[in-house]
Formats: structure tokens, C-alpha cells, sequence
């Protein structure tokens, strides 16, 4: 971009009023990352001459003030959410006002894809800075990668969550998928993280929500107590010999109530052939597609 283009762009979004108006949070994602990736960080060199410097400093004033924006929004949000305002159909409907949740998107993705309603979902129930990895991980053990907030939407509208049951996210990394659970169904959660920063992490973005039928446990998932467990989701937190300790472990749950096992990746190849389970939609091979296990 030359440094017509970039002030032309930069004068359209100052004067654009609807980015400033809370309820567009879209627009304004799509604005803020523009500035970011096609302004800011294009214009690194400090040699630059000094026009263009001074536009740089335009447009990170003008970011500043719409992230601003945003931060109030989920301030107020949070606040709501902690008087217990949105959960279920309500939680649903009051992220749909500020952002597209068009969840056929996620019914043809070939890999972990992530838009705007996750920019939200962070900004909205992740509190502090992103600890670090405190504990190696075995070999079979899988690194922290979040599933993109539409495909826990997805799994919300698709699968009928009772009351009397109790939802497990294995290997819960710093605990969004259980704490999206929690507010799009009301169900008891339970997330299980062997990471002891990322469960400490996860259980303080609950308690600052104050969600009490949120709960972390930081264990290994091969010794985790799940005797109330009916629907468990695994997006490949680990393979191999862990995987089918864990999947042993499930079974004997399996004997005394039914229960569904939800993958979400490359796990679901290794889940698909254990002979106590049935699944459903297996047939079209996409491994980034939800796919349901029922207990024989
Ligand atoms: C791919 S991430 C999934 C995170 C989260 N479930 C989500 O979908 O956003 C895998 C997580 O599993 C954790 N993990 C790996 N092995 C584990 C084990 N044996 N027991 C419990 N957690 C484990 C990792 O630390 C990591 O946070």
C-alpha cells in the first residue's frame, strides 16, 4: 500500500461511526486486524520517512480506541454473566448480537479454523495472560491447541445435554471448551488438565465468571476420577498407550451408565476403533468434523 492508500484508509475508518458503536463487533474485528497486519506491521522500519510514520501513529491510536471499545463490551458482559443474566438460548442469542454465528461453517473445514466468534469467546471469558508450560509432556501427550469456539457451538445445539448428566473436557487446556459448555447448556462440567498452570488458569477465569458447576481438576486423565461422567470430549489430547488407558478406563464408566465420547480431530481415528462404541457420521473421513460416540 502506498501512503495515499494507507491514509485513505486509515481517514475512512475514523470517520466510519458505526465501527465505534458497541453492537459491531464484526466490523471492528476486521478493522483492528487490517490495521494490525496491513499498517502497523508494515511499517516496523523507523527510516521510514516521516509521513508515514506519522500515519503509523494514527493508526495505532485509532486501534487503541476500538480495543477500548471492545474492552468495555466484555467488562459488561462479564459482569452480567457473573449475576448468572445469560446461559443456554440466552447465552447464544447475546453473542449472536454481536457476532455471525453461521455454525455451517464448521461442516466442511479440514483443519482447526478459527474467526471472529473466537476473538469474542477470548476476549469474553479469558481473564489474564496465557501462563506458561510449567510440566514436560510425556511423548503421547498432545500440546495445547484451543477447539475453535464454533465447533463447541456446534456441539452444544447438536447433542442433547440433560441436567441429571456431567460433561468432561480431556485434557481441558486452559478450559474454554468446558466453561462455553457450561454457559450454552447449563450442564455440570468438569475439565481435566494435566498442566497445573493451565487448570490454575482455567479455574480463575470460572471463579472471576463465578460459575460454581465449573469445575478443573488437574490430573492425568488415565487416573481421574469419572464415576459421574456421562459425555466425555476429547479434542487429541493424547495417542497411543494413554489414549487406550483412558478409553479402558471410559468402558468400565460405560458398564453402569451410557455414555458418549465426542472427539474432535486426529483422536477420532483411534476412539473409531474400539468395539464398544458406536458412532455416528464416520462415513465422510474428515477428522475436524464432531463426531458422536454412543456406548453399546
Ligand atoms: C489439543 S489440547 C485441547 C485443549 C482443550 N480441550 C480445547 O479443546 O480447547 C490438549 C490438552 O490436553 C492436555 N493433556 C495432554 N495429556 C494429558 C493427560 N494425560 N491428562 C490430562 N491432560 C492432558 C494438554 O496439556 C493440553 O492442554
Amino acid at each position: 500500500m502506498d501512503i495515499l492508500a494507507i491514509g485513505s484508509y486509515i481517514n475512512s475508518i475514523e470517520e466510519n461511526k458505526t465501527l465505534y458503536e458497541e453492537r459491531n463487533f464484526d466490523k471492528r474485528a476486521e478493522a483492528i486486524d487490517f490495521i494490525e497486519f496491513h499498517i502497523i506491521d508494515q511499517l516496523q522500519n523507523t527510516n521510514y520517512p516521516h509521513e508515514l510514520l506519522l500515519l503509523k501513529d494514527k493508526a495505532e491510536k485509532i486501534k487503541a480506541e476500538l480495543e477500548a471499545i471492545d474492552l468495555n463490551l466484555f467488562k459488561r458482559l462479564q459482569e452480567e454473566i457473573r449475576v448468572g443474566k445469560y446461559t443456554g438460548k440466552g447465552f447464544k442469542a447475546m453473542i449472536n448480537e454481536y457476532v455471525d454465528i453461521d455454525l455451517n461453517d464448521t461442516q466442511h473445514q479440514q483443519e482447526a479454523g478459527y474467526d471472529n466468534l473466537d476473538v469474542f469467546i477470548n476476549g469474553l471469558i479469558t481473564l489474564q495472560s496465557i501462563p506458561e508450560q510449567t510440566k514436560e509432556l510425556e511423548p503421547e501427550m498432545v500440546y495445547y491447541q484451543k477447539t475453535p469456539a464454533r465447533v463447541v457451538f456446534e456441539m452444544a445445539e447438536r447433542i442433547p445435554f440433560t441436567q441429571d448428566g456431567v460433561f468432561f473436557d480431556l485434557g481441558s487446556g486452559l478450559g474454554q471448551v468446558a466453561i462455553l459448555v457450561y454457559l450454552l447448556t447449563g450442564v455440570t462440567v468438569k475439565g481435566v488438565e494435566f498442566e497445573p498452570a493451565f487448570c490454575n488458569y482455567a479455574s480463575d477465569c470460572a471463579v472471576k465468571l463465578n460459575l460454581p458447576q465449573v469445575e478443573f481438576i488437574n490430573t492425568d486423565a488415565r487416573y481421574a476420577d469419572y464415576s459421574q461422567g456421562t459425555i466425555f470430549f476429547m479434542f487429541t489430547p493424547f495417542k497411543g498407550e494413554i489414549m487406550q488407558e483412558v478409553l479402558v478406563a471410559l468402558q468400565e464408566e460405560s458398564l453402569k451408565r451410557k455414555i458418549k465420547i465426542i472427539t474432535y480431530g486426529p483422536c477420532t481415528a483411534e476412539v473409531a476403533l474400539q468395539s464398544w462404541l458406536n458412532s455416528v457420521n464416520l462415513k465422510d473421513n474428515n477428522m475436524y468434523k464432531l463426531t458422536v460416540f454412543t456406548s453399546c
